[in-house]
């Protein structure tokens, strides 16, 4: 992963899965039983260090990406998260100006030394070739959450609250930029070698709303870790950003780019992989289907991405439903390229 995300082109692109570990192993869902909540298991490192290195044991992935949330940064500023079991996350929203001013910025890193524990032991147990990833939700993505008090909305209520009162709303950004680039330097000096930047919720924005609460947060997020910790290449995902990236790359200086599954293959190949080392892009509909689409959709995206830097991984992250035994054959296919040309598609 380290060479990819240095420019090298490998024959073998490596592979990690977002969401590789979870509830679609059997493994996960009994690890989870031994914690009273989501959280709790998040912050003990003896659960948290299991779960990160399930997904190896059983596949050998090439990239472990640390067993934690983004929603972590808003607990550790006091705000009240709560994870429900089939909702998903509940926060106490923040709506105004004066809510942001009851967040507690100072305790963060205090808060999150269970995190920093388990990266601690993770990293004297890395299999060899084996990279271990950090990583924190973008400030627009966590803001997200903040603002709304859950996923899976329109964004309605804080594309509002930006648009009302950018200043007001900028505050919340900008506490959100210190707090995590705080939050990922630390997580880089106890051993994490690469960091990815999740911002889930970036295609909700247009153009004027992208360039500023998603491209100009996370060049200044960058251009920080730059200085802190210059050796931990950042991957940036600003999930539906489409054209979008081609910005975003320009204007962050990100080392890679995670793509999700709507962006073309030629165009990713021709656009972004000559500035940028990219990462993805299996649809992880195609990985829950399995069968002849998993096969030939993995080897179109192997064909297509293999000529200049890239990381093979999801659009987005694994689904619950998913059966292990498609990941197993997605692991073992591009571990196995190139393939024997007999076995690609003709065309
Ligand atoms: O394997 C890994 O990827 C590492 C762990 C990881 C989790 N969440 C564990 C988790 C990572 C990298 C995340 C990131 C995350 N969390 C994102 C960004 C990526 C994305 O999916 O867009 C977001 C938006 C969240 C917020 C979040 N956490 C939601 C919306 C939910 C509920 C829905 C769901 O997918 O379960 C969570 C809970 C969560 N985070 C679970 C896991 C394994 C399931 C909770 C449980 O096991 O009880």
């Amino acid at each position: 992963m380290l060479q990819a995300l240095a420019g090298e082109v490998l024959t073998r692109p490596p592979l990690w899965l977002m969401r590789q570990a979870g509830r679609y192993l059997p493994e996960y869902r009994a690890l989870r039983n031994k914690a009273a909540s989501f959280l709790e298991f998040c912050y003990t490192p003896d659960l948290a260090m299991e779960a990160t290195l399930q997904p190896l044991q059983r596949f050998g992935m090439d990239g472990a990406i640390l067993f934690s949330d983004i929603l972590v940064i808003p607990d550790a500023l006091g705000q009240k998260v709560d994870f429900r079991e089939g909702e998903g996350p509940i926060l106490q929203p923040i709506r105004k100006a004066a809510d942001i001013k009851t967040l507690k910025k100072n305790s963060v890193l205090d808060h999150l030394r269970p995190v920093f524990d388990t990266i601690k032991r993770l990293s004297l147990e890395m299999p060899p070739g084996v990279t271990l990833i950090g990583f924190a939700g973008a400030p627009w993505t966590v803001a997200v959450y903040m603002v709304e008090g859950r996923g899976g909305t329109d964004c309605g209520t804080v594309r509002a609250w930006a648009r009302k009162s950018p200043d007001g709303f900028a505050a919340l950004i900008d506490l959100l930029i210190e707090a995590t680039a705080d939050y990922l330097a630390e997580q880089v000096r106890n051993g994490v070698e690469v960091i990815q930047v999740f911002d889930s919720w970036a295609g909700v924005l247009d153009d004027d709303e992208f360039r500023r609460w998603v491209i100009e947060p996370t060049r200044r997020l960058v251009r920080r870790l730059k200085t802190t910790c210059p050796g931990a290449p950042v991957i940036g995902f600003p999930r539906g950003a489409g054209k979008r990236a081609e910005a975003y790359v320009a204007a962050t200086a990100v080392a890679g780019i995670s793509l999700d599954h709507t962006q073309p293959l030629d165009w990713i190949a021709g656009t972004l992989q000559p500035k940028c080392t990219v990462q993805g892009n299996l649809d992880n509909q195609v990985l829950l289907a399995g069968g002849s689409a998993l096969e030939r959709r993995t080897r179109e995206i192997l064909e297509a991405l293999t000529g200049g830097p890239f990381i093979f991984n999801l659009g987005h992250g694994v689904l619950p439903e998913t059966p292990p035994e498609h990941v197993a054959r997605l692991v073992e296919i591009v571990h196995g390229w190139p393939a024997a040309v007999a076995e690609r598609p003709v065309r």
